[in-house]
């Protein structure tokens, strides 16, 4: 399973990539890719971070550049995944890091390499969970290619109900099989009638508001620290997906 964690800003995406992350690592090794520009996913299990892949320039010029304005498009690196992933239980993370004028049609060095990278990664690892930066712009990087499947996040507000759909709509053309809305910080029935009400594509499953989760950025608590509620469903949602993935152990 190749899943994606789209969705407005501050909805929820690293959080649950995170939870589904533990949840999903139980029943197959899981590879997590952190493609978000303030590159935060390591706090969520309380690791270090991983040094970011566009920072290794001139690994990254050697083996992509051939001269001016010609570069490999298929540049190897298995090592790379290797080397600049870190490991946590059955969890590897790795982090990308920012890209200047990655988009736009752009075909940079590093554009190039992280796209290998990418597709490196969709027929090496058996569960892949890329967290998305805000809103529309990982539509234009160009990574989200080889995925199967995405789960748009979406919390009780117009905004974010509206970012969702433009995310809908614009992911259907990347070849994505399966796009599901991800209602999060559900508090009460109505906001979640709010979002069905709203949206004109498939649930796949709510997940409740949950004030410990705020534990993660104030007291330093890490994903393993939290088994209340919102951990019971994202459990749920993990079977669900790797039902619908059909890798089930
Ligand atoms: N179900 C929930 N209940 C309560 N708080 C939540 C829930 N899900 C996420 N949060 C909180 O919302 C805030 C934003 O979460 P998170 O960083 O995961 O969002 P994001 O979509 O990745 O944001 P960004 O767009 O900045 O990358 C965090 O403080 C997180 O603890
Ligand atoms: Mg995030």
């Amino acid at each position: 399973m190749k899943l994606v964690i789209s969705g407005k800003g501050g909805v929820g995406k690293t959080t649950i990539a995170a939870f589904l992350a533990r949840a999903l690592s139980k029943r197959v090794n899981v590879f997590l890719i952190d493609s978000d520009p303030s590159m935060n996913l390591n706090i969520m299990f309380g690791i270090k971070r991983p040094k970011p892949i566009a920072e290794l320039k001139d690994i990254i010029r050697e083996r992509t550049v051939i001269n001016n304005g010609l570069y490999i498009m298929n540049p190897y690196v298995d090592d790379i995944i290797e080397n600049y992933s870190a490991k946590i239980g059955n969890i590897k993370l790795m982090v990308l890091g920012t890209i200047e004028k990655a988009y736009s049609g752009c075909i940079c060095p590093e554009t190039a390499f992280l796209r290998a990278l990418l597709r490196k990664l969709t027929v090496k690892e058996e569960c892949l969970i890329l967290d998305t930066e805000a809103g529309l712009e990982f539509i234009g990087r160009g990574l989200a290619e080889k995925f199967d499947v995405m789960l748009i996040v979406t919390e009780p507000s117009l905004k974010s109900v509206e970012t969702s759909k433009r995310i809908y709509e614009l992911s259907k053309d990347l070849g994505i099989k399966r796009i599901y809305c991800l209602p999060n910080k559900i508090y009460e029935e109505s906001d979640l009638n709010f979002i069905k009400n709203n949206i004109n594509f498939e649930i796949i499953h709510a997940l409740p508001y949950d004030n410990k989760l705020k534990e993660i950025d104030t007291k330093g608590l890490t994903v393993f620290d939290i088994n209340s509620k919102f951990y019971k469903d994202i459990e749920q949602l993990a079977e669900k997906l790797l039902s619908i993935s059909k890798i089930q152990l």
